[in-house]
Order: C-alpha cells, then sequence, then structure tokens
C-alpha cells in the first residue's frame, strides 16, 4: 500500500483527497517544495523545509505544524513508503473556501499534501549532458516565491520538450534569469557565474550547494546578472535542481557549447555533489564521476 500526508496524519494514498473548492485548485493559492530521497533519507531537508517556511509566509498562509513536526512526518512517510531513490512531493495551499478572489475572512485551514515517488538519478544525462532552448521568460515578477502558479514554467519547459529538448533557459531581455524549473550557470575562464537569488528566479537548493562547494574549494564563483551574449560564448554551461543535480548543458537552440560534451569544471562540481549527497545519505549505488 501507498501512503501519502493528508493535513497532518499519514493515510492511505488513494483516500487522500480534496474539496473541489480548494484554493490550490482554483487559483493556485499556495506553495510547494520537492525533496529529494537518496537511499531512504531526505537530502537538504532542513533547507526545503526552511524555504517552504519562506514561500508560504510570503503570500500569508501560515504552517500550521513545527518544522520538526513537518520533518517527522515526511520521514515516517519515506519509511511506510519504503522509498530508496526518489522525490518527496510535498504542497501548502490556502484551504477549501467559497470562490472569491479575495482570501477568506477566517477560520480557513490550510490543505497540506505530501506523497512520494521512485526517481531514479538521470545517471545518463548526468553523462552526456542535455539539450536545451532560449526563450522569453514570460513569468510573474515574485519567481522566488515557489508558488503552485507555474503556467508560465509549463509553457517554456512544454515548448523545449516539443523540441526534444531537457529544458527552456529563459531571459528578461538581454538577462539571462533562470531554467523552466532550473537554475542556470556558465563559465567562463574558470569562473563560475549564475544569476543572484532575487525575485526574478527561485532561490535553488542545489544552486546553494553548488555555490557552497566552489567557495570550499577553489573554484571563483560570482553571482551576478549575465547575458545572452555571455551565455553563448561560455566555455561551459549547466543547470541544476533537486531532480537534475548538476546537470551539464550541450546544446543550445541547436548550437553546441564548445564542443558539445561537458566541461572540467562542469565534471568536478558533480563529483562535489555526489560527494556531498553520499555525506548527507550514504554510498551512491549508480555513480557518475568514478
Ligand atoms: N524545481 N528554478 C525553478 C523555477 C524551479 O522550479 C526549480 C526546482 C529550481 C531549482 O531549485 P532546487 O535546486 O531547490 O530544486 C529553480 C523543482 C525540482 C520542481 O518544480 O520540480
Amino acid at each position: 500500500m501507498e501512503f501519502a500526508i493528508l493535513n497532518g496524519s499519514i493515510i492511505n494514498r488513494s483516500e487522500a483527497k480534496v474539496d473541489i473548492e480548494d484554493r490550490g485548485y482554483q487559483f493556485g493559492d499556495g506553495v510547494y517544495e520537492v525533496i529529494r530521497v537518496y537511499n531512504g533519507k531526505l537530502f537538504t531537508e532542513n533547507e526545503h523545509l526552511a524555504r517552504f517556511g519562506k514561500s508560504s509566509e510570503s503570500i500569508d498562509i501560515s504552517l500550521p505544524y513545527s518544522v520538526t513536526e513537518l520533518a517527522n512526518l515526511l520521514e515516517e512517510l519515506v519509511l511506510k513508503n519504503d522509498l530508496q531513490m526518489g522525490i518527496v512531493y510535498m504542497q501548502m495551499t490556502r484551504g477549501a473556501a467559497p470562490r472569491n478572489h479575495a482570501y477568506p475572512a477566517k477560520g480557513i485551514t490550510p490543505t497540506l499534501v505530501a506523497y512520494t515517488k521512485e526517481f531514479p538519478r538521470p545517471v545518463d544525462s548526468l553523462q552526456t549532458g542535455v539539450k536545451t532552448i532560449l526563450l522569453d521568460d514570460i513569468r510573474w515578477l515574485r519567481c522566488d516565491i515557489k508558488s503552485l502558479n507555474l503556467l508560465g514554467n509549463l509553457l517554456a519547459k512544454q515548448k523545449a520538450a516539443e523540441q526534444a529538448c531537457y529544458e527552456a533557459i529563459q531571459h528578461r531581455s538581454e538577462t539571462v534569469t533562470e531554467g523552466s524549473s532550473s537554475n542556470i550557470f556558465i563559465v567562463k575562464n574558470g569562473v563560475v557565474i549564475t544569476h543572484p537569488s532575487d525575485p526574478f528566479i527561485l532561490k535553488g537548493i542545489t544552486k546553494d550547494v553548488i555555490i557552497q562547494q566552489c567557495l570550499a574549494s577553489t573554484i571563483q564563483v560570482e553571482e551576478r546578472p549575465f547575458s545572452i551574449e555571455e551565455l553563448q560564448q561560455a566555455d561551459e554551461v549547466f543547470l541544476s535542481s533537486t531532480t537534475s543535480e548538476v546537470m551539464p548543458i550541450v546544446e543550445i537552440d541547436r548550437n553546441r557549447v564548445k564542443n558539445g560534451t561537458p566541461g572540467p569544471i562542469t565534471r568536478k562540481l558533480q563529483a562535489l555533489f555526489e560527494k556531498e549527497i553520499e555525506k548527507q545519505c550514504g554510498a551512491l549505488p549508480d555513480k557518475v564521476i568514478v
């Protein structure tokens, strides 16, 4: 049997149902997180829970549980579902109420849902790298909130999929922002460059791990806006996310990045990232860098 969390209880997943007037369903009025599970352990769990709290606070939904209670629930869910390699998806909406754009006056309880999914590491793509397209960023101006409103992201990802590409790299005018579900990095003359964590992008947990690893090693890193031209002339390009880790990008709009193979700094960061996974979650059965 599969289990899910609904409002603080772990129940049979097939019995987890929400109201048709839930504001998440009608308005996308809520926030979410995707947390990676390796060897049955939640990777960067505290960071994800902190961001979840921050996202919900920024749209005036208060967490009905303490972070410790939530962490305990998620860990129990992973255990009960016997999940080894996968993800936990968790979302919280403002709750169910008669449809009205303005928040209901009072007495509304947030709806919190979480479930697990098996999800192997994308080892083949991590080895070879992936293709991408470049696209106008048409999203709203609070992309730092991990909101359920993902239409702009979905339209971008769909365009990429239609061109047999893994990701859409978005830009506002000349500035590269982020992928439809990932952060974007370039490497030029040995320096790793990525967009600063401001309202134009989501402050990725993976992005922050990578920056910490650069700072702790000899790799130079800069958080600053970079242009489409810099992207096109980069020595290396990669993306980062919970499910994609440190993913080399070898093509943008059918043009190869350098010679079309993952570069040395990307490889180094992949190795450091695998080290961090193993530190938090134990030895990986399938490694990209051996
Ligand atoms: N996406 N930017 C956007 C728009 C994202 O949706 C994500 C994550 C990221 C990377 O964040 P992190 O490293 O914390 O996963 C950046 C998740 C995985 C998703 O929506 O499935």
